[in-house]
């Protein structure tokens, strides 16, 4: 048996007027990736022998943000003749010229048909003998969208787009979804044919169909059951709107998987994210990029992670960390803020308003409260006390701090980098550590305090702390 082979075709080469956006409208993310880039990725999961991405508006940006993501897609431009019709004409003009199988069109604005639906719809395409087979499905509110005519015997009979339909052809609510798979010859034969007058004066893909039916050829049409896989993003409102449905899509397939999420309606979690059995996720998280989560972790509530990784049994809630690595049964925050470069060892704590960049912070070592931790090394079993600065600053360069095991600083040190201390050490509270300490000493840099008795009875006479100071003496 030979198996057809496949070409896909995706088309991104226009404005998005409707975006009213300097970004091209393709490349706006939901879900962590640009909207082509969702098309890309289940093209690459269908397994395709060519993969054409046409592109036009803003074409390096275009090609800029994909190539490196998707090293398998040929970018083909296309021309000043504008229309889907001339889009899918310059990419089969790249395929090689004995490419016989059949090509799949897709929309790069259309990023919620999943890699199922599509090879259901090939196979379909297949199964039928059809030169040409649309997706379609039946909406409540067709306006926008190309209107599938049907002949009275139920066989599709032309498109008609929005522009150019008439009352009755506009009353019809099976809807084209832009999604196609053609004979290749198939789009040799016609798409020479198209021209440009109609109400737009482009070259409509959606003629094809048309100039089938004329020469008896039948043209196959699919008929989704799920119409979301067909919403496309032609303005911001089905921006938010499509980006809702990918992340519900997204959510749930963790679920499933065995991850607890909360509130779905307030988790967001992008699709290159890995979540293991038995996290828990609390309401209003962000999930981002390459994150993974470890068995057992829990993560939120107002927690954004951005290409981060938490280990077995962690807790992080109401954070914002990225590019931070936290150890198993490690615990983050509240209101905590990890930058990028933040190594958090198993069992250490990262706690309340404490700031953390470039910094390995060992086993079991914590840093509580009120801290910055800034290009350090810290040892294991360490304690930075309440609100430990690192000095990391000169106003020229930044410099290291090393804190080797089971030190512990006194409240309010400051470590004026480079400086390090050696294992065991103390620092006295209030400590400003401008040089090195050596293993085991406390480190004291504080002038020895000084009390003057009855001072404040001598020179604030008649006030209440003179009064208070007055009373407390007689009690005694
Ligand atoms: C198109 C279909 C319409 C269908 C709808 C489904 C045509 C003529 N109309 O309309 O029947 O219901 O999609 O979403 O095909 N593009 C190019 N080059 C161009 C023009 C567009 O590559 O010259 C790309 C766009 O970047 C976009 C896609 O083709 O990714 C669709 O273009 P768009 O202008 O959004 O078409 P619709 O008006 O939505
Ligand atoms: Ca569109």
């Amino acid at each position: 048996m030979t198996v057809n082979k496949l070409a896909i075709i995706v088309l991104a080469a226009g404005q998005g007027t409707r975006m009213r956006s300097r970004l091209p409208k393709v490349l706006h993310p939901i879900a962590g990736r640009p909207l082509v880039g969702h098309v890309l990725t289940t093209a690459t999961r269908l397994g395709a022998d060519h993969i054409e991405v046409v592109v036009r508006h803003e074409r390096d940006q275009v090609v800029a943000a994909l190539t490196e993501a998707y090293p398998a897609a040929v970018f083909v431009d296309q021309d000043e003749i504008p229309g889907t019709g001339r889009a899918v004409q310059v990419a089969v003009e790249q395929l090689p010229a004995d490419f016989d199988g059949d090509v799949l069109v897709l929309s790069g604005d259309c990023p919620l048909a999943d890699a199922d639906t599509l090879s259901a719809f090939v196979s379909e395409h297949r199964a039928s003998g059809a030169p040409a087979t649309l997706m379609t499905a039946v909406v409540d509110d067709p306006t926008g969208y190309g209107r599938v005519i049907r002949d009275v015997d139920g066989g599709v009979d032309r498109i008609v787009e929005q522009k150019d339909a008439d009352a009755d052809e506009a009353a019809v609510r099976e809807i084209n979804a832009g999604m196609y798979v053609f004979r290749a010859a198939t789009l040799r034969t016609y798409l020479p044919e198209i021209g440009v007058d109609n109400a737009q004066g482009e070259m409509y893909l959606t003629d094809v169909p048309g100039l089938l039916r004329r020469d008896g050829d039948r043209v196959g049409a699919s008929v989704v059951s799920d119409v979301t896989v067909t919403y496309g993003v032609n303005d911001r409102a089905q921006l938010a709107l499509v980006g809702r449905l990918l992340n519900e899509r997204i959510v749930r397939r963790w679920q499933l998987e065995g991850v607890t999420i909360i509130d779905p309606a307030t988790t967001w979690i992008d699709d290159d994210a890995t979540l293991a059995p038995d996290v828990t996720i609390l309401p209003n998280t962000h999930i981002l990029k390459a994150t993974i989560i470890a068995e057992g972790a829990i993560i939120g509530p107002d927690t954004t992670l951005v290409d981060c990784e938490v280990g077995e049994d962690a807790i992080v809630r109401r954070t914002d960390a990225t590019l931070a690595v936290i150890g198993a049964e490690a615990t983050v925050g509240p209101f905590s803020f990890l930058r990028p470069g933040t190594v958090l060892g198993a069992k250490g704590k990262i706690g309340a308003y404490v700031e953390t960049k470039n910094a390995e912070i060992g086993e079991g070592s914590k840093v509580p409260h009120l801290s910055y931790v800034g290009d350090a090394t810290i040892g294991r079993g360490v304690n930075l006390g309440a609100s430990t600065i690192t000095a990391n600053y000169d106003d020229v360069n930044k410099h290291r701090t090393v804190v080797e095991d089971e030190v512990h600083t006194g409240s309010h040190t400051t470590l004026v980098a480079p400086v390090r201390l050696g294992a065991g050490a103390k620092t006295g509270a209030g400590a400003v550590v401008r040089k090195d300490v050596p293993a085991g000493s406390l480190a004291m840099s504080v002038a020895p305090q000084r009390n003057i008795e009855g001072w404040v009875e001598k020179n604030r006479a008649g006030t209440g702390a003179a009064d208070a100071a007055a009373r407390s003496r007689v009690a005694e």
